[in-house]
């Protein structure tokens, strides 16, 4: 099964694809962890990238591009995958055709979470993750056993510097003008499912397993 994950920062994507990752039994690629894993650990990547991922600008499509090439080229996606934040262009998605072709593959469904602007700046605003291990809460929705603790391994939770007001309206921006004409593109296809993101992460979790039909 191959999936791939639109929305809005903040729509739950991320939160979704590791629940539908644990029900299908494949991974989730996630291109912002990916990103945010090369800065974590200050690779000539991570240094290049930094600045702009930090104010919420988008990455370059060659170096992204590169990046999914290289990920999709490992043996654990022979059964299926989740993509999730990537595509984000209409030229990253062109080349994931490519890409697909040439691997002999086929896209089997883009789910599409539709959740209101001021519902996204509520959740991101909240939004607190684990530098260690990636874990993700929210202060209010989905809070950490002990406040401002990681449940798993009691790391200190940080809040993304890109999830910062001045970076969100920036981020915002973007995928209204680069990510949201996907839409259109995979729709002309009859790929999309549009799913209604407000709710129980498990409710959107059913609503997304029922529109996948299994
Ligand atoms: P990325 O990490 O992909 O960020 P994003 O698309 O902005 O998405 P988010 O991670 O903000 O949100 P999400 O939809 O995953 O929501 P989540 O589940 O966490 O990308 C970051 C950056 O990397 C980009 O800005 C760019 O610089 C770069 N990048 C990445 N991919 C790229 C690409 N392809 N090309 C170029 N650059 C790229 O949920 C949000 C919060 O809400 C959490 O606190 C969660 O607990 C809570 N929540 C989730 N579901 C619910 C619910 N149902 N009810 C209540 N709260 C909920």
């Amino acid at each position: 099964m191959i999936l791939i994950l639109l929305g809005p920062p903040g729509a739950g994507k991320g939160t979704q694809a590791k629940l539908l990752a644990q029900q299908y039994g494949v991974p989730h690629i996630s291109t912002g962890d990916m990103f945010r894993d090369h800065k974590a650990r200050g690779t000539p990547l991570g240094k290049k990238i930094q600045a702009i991922m930090d104010a919420g600008g988008l990455v370059t499509d060659d170096v992204t591009n590169e990046m999914v090439k290289d990920r999709l080229s490992q043996p654990d996606v022979a059964p299926g995958f989740i993509l999730d934040g990537y595509p984000r262009t209409v030229n990253q998605a062109q080349y994931l055709d490519l890409l697909l072709r040439s691997l002999g593959r086929t896209i089997d469904k883009v789910v599409s979470y539709e959740v209101a602007e001021e519902t996204v700046i509520e959740r991101i605003s909240g939004r607190r993750s684990c530098p260690k291990c990636g874990a993700v809460y929210h202060v209010s929705q989905n809070p950490p056993k002990r406040s401002g603790y990681c449940d798993r391994d009691v790391t200190p939770l940080v809040q993304r510097e890109d999830d910062k007001p001045e970076n969100v309206r920036k981020r915002m921006q973007e995928y209204g003008t680069k990510t949201e004409p996907l839409k259109r593109f995979y729709r002309e296809r009859g790929l999309v499912a549009e799913i209604e993101g407000v709710g129980t992460p498990e409710g959107i979790l059913a609503a997304t397993r029922k529109a996948l039909g299994r």
